[in-house]
């Protein structure tokens, strides 16, 4: 039921049962808020958003109170004013005066509002919170002395990634955002997906940093430099750069890699094809022999490590295939290497992806070779945004280019696998169009699309059903499990941590609405549509590499090139 209630003089329409943020921001006007994030309960914590109404006594928190019908209210009020600007002056007390150095400058909220609010000078001091920096993990830093605790990171752990690798520690002057025991991040069951760095209003959650040790070794002579990209990435630093949507991303990002000093520019997407070709003759292995159990696939290695951890009761079999970052850092350094006439050791292998716990699994033993990482460091993409400003390179005024081979292609099947669902999607209609020799399109599996935590679907291939499973953030993981005890089996199933897919990966520009994720969805959807080649087969080039150096070769099988294998993790839960 829609009323009107007054705010600032003017008459504005509340729905009876919102918040008075909500009513506020749905006609236009907007107050400050911290720890507040939509689609979550609201805390009341930071008070930030604190308004006036007529009548009360006490000023009221706009993102946990309901609008009411008799409501006056002012939201930049003097006394508003003073009353956000002495929160954010009691949080500046606190904090370390460390902006010029710290990794979110210009990109922090709480500097932000301290310059909004016109803070100029330090009226309150405060004893400064103890520096702990844990650099501990392989993906995610956490520097407490910079957290506010608006405890956005502990919900979303808790609430989406579903983990609980933070929480609230100690009380009063000692409480902070801790682990496990208080232990350093590498102990504790934290996954590496990168959510809680999203949200972070403040430097105090951020990725571990590869942009020194990259320009490093981009002006270091002694190396080959090479670099592989994610298929979401040029759309991203596009948008990101203010690009104009006419301009094709990914010439455009050729060319500012080459500017930077990379001499080999690869397609991750390449090692996605790769991997649904894989993929797709295990599935189709399983139905010719009619095979009953679980198969589970994914490319995301939160995933593994969750997995790892915390997973020891699911039937069925769990792929071996390495992500496609890890395939294309294999075929680098074990096929191109040699080709190049080059030692593996004397290239320096980056990868570029919308995923923190990329750099985890870049890290993790079995994926190096005789103590060579496959894949030497990792960049997000906001890490790529920062290095382009870094080296002045204007993208509008650099030529596109191409890839180089041999991984200067990739199929739709590549950008819809980082789409929550698209993996099992391009597996599926690649296994019926090799058993059947009729490309089926795309229509019999996009029930696998959507946008729920858990999502089922059986399409057929050939006349018999496959009973397909796609767990869309770890959310719906207890939704699969649910289903597997009550009888429920599936011939497929695949996981992504992040909500949405790689799409809303922890290493993407923060923060992002739902429609924002969505539309990021849409957009590789709608890439699928137009690209002539769908399929890993439609490309000759994809094709015969798989089949002659993957297939085929020898010297380099591709149980070595392609598979991995798992350790049982002890972590602190
Ligand atoms: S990286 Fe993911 S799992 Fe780790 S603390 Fe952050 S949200 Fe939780
Ligand atoms: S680490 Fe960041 S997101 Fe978490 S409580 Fe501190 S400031 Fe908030
Ligand atoms: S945003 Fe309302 S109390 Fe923090």
């Amino acid at each position: 039921m829609m009323f009107s209630i007054t705010v600032n003089g003017r008459k504005v329409l509340a729905d009876k049962g919102e918040t008075i943020l909500s009513a506020l921001n749905r006609n236009g006007i907007k107050i400050p808020t911290l720890c507040g994030m939509k689609e979550f309960t609201p805390t009341g914590a930071c008070r930030l958003c604190v308004v006036e109404v007529e009548g009360r006594e006490r000023l009221i928190t706009a993102c946990s109170h309901p609008v009411e019908e008799w409501m006056n209210i002012h939201t930049h009020s003097p006394r508003v004013l003073k009353a956000r600007k002495t929160i954010i002056e009691l949080l500046l007390a606190r904090h370390p005066d460390e902006c010029l150095y710290c990794v979110s400058n210009l990109n922090c909220e709480l500097q932000k509002l301290a310059q909004e609010l016109n803070i100029l000078e330090r009226r309150i001091r405060g004893r400064k919170t103890k520096i702990r920096l844990d650099q501990s993990g392989h993906s995610v830093v956490r520097e407490l002395s910079k957290c506010i605790l608006c405890s956005r990171c502990v919900r979303v752990c808790e609430e989406i990634v579903t983990v609980t690798a933070l929480d609230f520690v100690n009380r009063g002057q000692k409480t902070h955002i801790g682990t496990s025991m208080d232990r350093d991040f590498n102990f504790t069951s934290c996954i590496n997906c990168g959510q809680c760095i999203n949200v972070c209003p403040t430097g105090a959650l951020h990725e571990k940093q590869h942009i020194a040790e990259v320009q490093e070794y981009l002006s270091n002579k002694a190396y080959q430099k090479v670099v592989q990209y994610s298929p979401s990435v040029p759309s991203t630093i596009a948008q990101m750069l203010g690009i104009k949507p006419s301009r094709d991303p990914e010439s455009m990002l050729n060319g500012i890699l080459r500017k930077m000093g990379f001499d080999k520019i690869f397609l991750t997407g390449f090692g996605t094809d790769i991997l649904v070709e894989e993929l797709s003759d295990r599935l189709e292995k399983k139905i010719k022999n009619g095979e009953t159990g679980s198969l589970y696939i994914s490319a995301c290695p939160a995933w593994v490590k969750y997995y790892e951890q915390s997973v020891n009761d699911l039937p069925g079999e769990l792929s071996t295939l390495k992500t496609p970052q890890q395939i294309m850092g294999a075929i680098i350094k074990s096929h191109y290497a040699p080709a190049a006439g080059l030692k593996p050791q004397e290239i320096y292998s980056v990868s570029v992806t919308p995923c923190t716990a990329m750099k985890f699994e870049a890290a993790r033993e079995s994926m190096t070779t005789r103590g060579i990482c496959d894949v030497d460091a990792v960049l997000t993409v906001r890490e790529l945004a920062k290095m382009i400003k870094l080296y002045g390179i204007d993208a509008v005024e650099t030529e596109g280019e191409q890839a180089d081979e041999p991984a200067s292609l990739k199929s739709s099947a590549a950008v819809i696998a980082e789409v929550s669902g698209g993996l099992a999607e391009a597996v599926m209609r690649y296994t019926s169009l090799k058993l059947s020799g009729n490309d089926p399109g795309r229509k019999p599996f996009k029930s696998l699309r959507g946008t729920s935590s858990f999502r089922e679907a059986e399409p057929e291939i050939q006349g018999r059903k496959i009973r397909v499973a796609v767990v869309d953030g770890l959310a719906g993981f207890a939704k699969l499990k649910e289903q597997i005890s009550s009888g429920k089996q599936y011939d497929l199933v695949e996981v992504m941590v992040c909500p949405g897919g790689c799409v809303n990966g922890g290493g993407m520009p923060a923060p992002a609405s739902k429609e924002e994720i969505r539309n990021r969805a849409r957009l590789a959807y709608q890439n699928e549509e137009t690209d002539p080649v769908q399929m890993p087969s439609a490309s000759p080039a994809i094709f015969n590499f798989y089949l002659k150096e993957v297939k085929q070769n020898a010297k380099n099988p591709a149980g070595k090139l392609l598979h991995t294998s798992f350790v049982k993790r002890d972590v602190l839960l």
